[in-house]
């Protein structure tokens, strides 16, 4: 009897194997499993063994009844997939695609929240702005190169009496005077924004971003701008970072800084592991951007008493501080603007 189940098992899973139609395998089914099957048959002779023998086979004839509807639902997976009509409906959906936030829109959030968590307010001011924001209260004058049209997108449009041509704002300090107007001291703002400025080559684009930051109060000083530029570069780098002052110029700061940062391949060492340079960094140095002590001049501008107040204020790329904290190494910042999905989907 067992021989015979086997011998009907190797039987009908051959024929299954060679069915080709879904009517062929249903035929199949029929003649061993329906109710007259051939294996439908064998199970009734198994009343007729003895009661160790009823046990085994019935469990043989179990197994075999699943392994043919198993070969059945395989080959009839099989034949539908050729045909190219088959559809499996518990298959799970397939996941819509979804975004993500671009790189430069992810570093602002997290330099917003960086300066929100020590009390700065997110500020934003006009991106197509009168030149006396951008340039003339800030104490840039007329004659100064970034005033000039190679530097600056300066609009086809009639001048103001008051504030003279508009522009693109080509830096955030722009909005430093705009923030002095709305509020009194104490302020403690972040504006970060676009800036435009007429450039275009491998490491700059025409339009990029920057943070900016102004504090004004009484009795601040160069002390208030080192802790906070070391809070940053901490919260925003990592633990290990350190800043450090270098003495710059710029007109609406008074004295001014270039701020710089421990590098973060070499440590701020300047050498690596065996002795090479690193070649990341100048001497174990990164330049972030410039910074400084409020201008008397434009604490004026902004209608702020410069005899009981002083401030400091910086003002960095956003780009260039996320190239810095990722180690990410582009060699073409336009990448950044294209809609380019390839470079797009990597962050
Ligand atoms: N606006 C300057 C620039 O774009 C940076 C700066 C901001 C410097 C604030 C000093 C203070 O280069």
């Amino acid at each position: 009897m067992r021989e015979n189940i086997q011998s009907i098992k190797n039987e009908a899973l051959s024929q299954i194997m060679e069915a080709t139609s879904a009517g062929e395998l249903e035929e199949i089914r029929i003649n061993y499993l329906g109710r007259n099957g051939k294996l439908t048959l064998q199970i009734k002779d198994i009343s007729t063994l003895d009661e160790t023998e009823k046990k085994e086979v019935g469990l043989l004839v179990n197994e075999i009844k699943t392994v043919m509807t198993d070969a059945i639902a395989t080959q009839k997976i099989k034949l539908n997939k050729q045909s190219g009509e088959w559809f499996d409906p518990t298959i799970p959906g397939k996941k819509p695609k979804s975004g993500h936030l671009h790189l430069v829109t992810q570093a602002i959030n997290e330099i917003s929240n960086v300066f929100g968590k020590i009390g700065f307010t997110r500020a934003r001011y006009p991106e197509v702005e009168w030149d006396w924001f951008s340039f003339e209260a800030l104490n840039i004058p007329k004659e100064h190169p970034a005033r000039d049209t190679l530097e600056t997108f300066f609009l086809d449009t009639k001048p103001s009496k008051k504030y003279g041509e508009m522009v693109l704002t080509p830096h955030t300090s722009s909005g430093q005077v705009r923030e002095l107007q709305r509020i009194p001291p104490p302020i403690r703002m972040i504006n970060i924004a676009k800036c435009y400025r007429r450039q275009s080559d491998v490491s700059h684009v025409p339009m990029f971003h920057q943070f900016e930051g102004l504090v004004v109060d009484e009795g601040i000083s160069i002390v208030n701008l080192k802790g906070t530029l070391d809070y940053f570069a901490k919260s925003f780098f990592g633990v290990d970072r350190k800043t450090r002052l270098r003495p710059y110029h710029f007109q609406f700061t008074e004295p001014s800084f270039e701020v710089d940062i421990t590098c973060g391949v070499c440590k701020g060492k300047g050498i690596l592991a065996k002795g090479k340079a690193c070649k990341l960094c100048k001497a174990g140095w990164l330049e972030l951007g410039g910074a400084g002590m409020v201008h008397p001049n434009v604490l004026r501008n902004g209608g702020v008493d410069a005899s009981k107040f002083t401030g400091f204020a910086f003002g960095w790329g956003v780009e260039r501080a996320l190239m810095m904290k990722s180690g990410l190494e582009l060699a073409d910042l336009r990448l950044l603007y294209t809609t380019d999905l390839r470079f797009l989907k990597q962050f």
